[in-house]
Formats: structure tokens, sequence, C-alpha cells
């Protein structure tokens, strides 16, 4: 057992019979994935909705009944991973190149959690670099301006070495920051830089947060 794999596990006890779920990304869903797959296979009802192609790929091998975003009127909830969060409950997410249709997937639930290895829980967001998707169009404008003002952008690259591409055809610019002391005022100001399509902060849009720890117990942090 580790903390990603406790966690995952632990987001099984918010799903009910006939739910639509909003299934993440990432190797802290993996395991929730596996769980749920369990349960699917005992004869749980549930309809999941994917935020990424390799979630899309691992859940059709595991014959999780699946519709896309389009295609459903709500989400009942959303289980998801994290790349950092902090007792306010916001974070960062995108590490694994998802940020964009996670979410969309988040905006269009009911509830929505997170699932975090205990390592991820942290007093100060920023030390892990914030991921901001833009378009390929131009991209080298936005880049000079985040420079400019000090965010020390740097162009995601895939493990081939070649610009990184989401799953919505865009680039990927990782900000090093270091700490983000306000939240709220950043994610306003890059929701309003042109070439930005999306990023990674998620201020005041998650319910609960699971984390866990090596030795298997899970703590749960919920919003007030
Ligand atoms: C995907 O783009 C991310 O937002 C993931 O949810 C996040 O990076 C957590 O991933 P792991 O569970 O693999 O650490």
């Amino acid at each position: 057992m580790n903390g990603k794999e406790a966690a995952g596990k632990e987001a099984i006890r918010e799903v009910r019979d006939g739910m639509t779920v909003g299934l993440g990304t990432g190797s802290t869903v993996y395991y929730f994935l596996q769980a749920l797959a369990g349960k699917v296979a005992s004869g749980l009802k549930i309809t999941g909705v994917a935020t990424s192609t390799k979630t899309i790929e691992l859940a059709e091998s595991w014959k999780i009944p699946m519709k896309s975003l389009n295609d459903v009127d709500h989400i009942d909830v959303t289980v998801d991973g994290a790349d950092e969060c902090d007792a306010a409950l916001d974070g960062i997410k995108g590490g694994g190149g998802a940020l964009l249709y996670e979410k969309l997937v988040a905006e269009a639930s009911d509830r929505r959690v997170w699932i975090v290895d205990s390592r991820k829980y942290v007093d100060q967001l920023g030390h892990f670099p914030l991921p901001v998707e833009v378009v390929p169009f131009g991209w080298k404008k936005v880049y000079t301006r985040l420079k400019q003002d000090g965010h020390r952008p740097e162009l995601r690259r895939n493990d081939a070495g070649k610009t990184y591409v989401t799953d919505a055809g865009h680039y990927i610019l990782d900000l090093h920051l270091d700490r983000i002391p306000d939240a709220g005022a950043l994610a306003d100001k890059l929701d309003h830089i042109t070439g930005v399509v999306e990023h990674g902060l998620f201020v005041g849009m998650t319910d609960t947060i699971l984390i866990g720890y090596p030795d298997g117990h899970v703590d749960t942090l919920n919003r007030d």
C-alpha cells in the first residue's frame, strides 16, 4: 500500500448505483479506476465520463461504461488527482497535461473529490510548476509576456524531447513560481491573457480531499 493507493481505493465510498461519475487522470486515479472496475464487475451500474484519452483507454479496457461530456446532463461526482493542494482546498493540477478537460468535467460536476498522497498536501502552493495551456499559434508571445512578469515559464516537452501536445492540441508552459501567495489573483490574471486556454490553478473547485498515507490510513478534508 502507498498513499496514492490508499486514497484511490477510499474514494470508492463516493460512488452509488446509478451515478454518472467523472473520472480524473493520473497514477492516483488509476487505483480508483481499478476499485471502480471491480465494483462494476460485481454489478454496480454507473456511467463514467473521462478527462483524458489515457483514462478513456484504461476505463474501457476495464469494461467501465463510458459517455462523453456532451452526452450527459450532469455529473454526480468527479474523482480526480492533484499535484499540490492546501488547507483551503485549492490546488494545482495538470502535471499529466489533462488540466483543460479536468476543469471542464469538474465544472459540470455536483461534487468534486480529490485523491492525493500525503506529500502533495502543502502549506504553500507553488513549489510544483504551474501548468498553463496555450494555443500553439503565437505561443512565444505568451511565453515572453509570462517571462517578463517574472513567472519563469518553460515549454513542456515529451520524453522524446518534442513539444508536448495536449489532448486538445495545445501546448503547455510550466511556470516555475516556487510560491503562489495569492492563487485567486494569479488565476484571475492568467484567465485574462489572450492565448491562454486554461491553467492548472483550481481555486474553490473542490469539495473534499482524501489524503492517503503510506501506512494506508486516509484523512478527509471537507470544504465548510
Ligand atoms: C493530470 O493532468 C493531473 O491533473 C493529475 O490529476 C495530477 O497530475 C495528479 O497525478 P498523479 O495522481 O499521477 O500524481
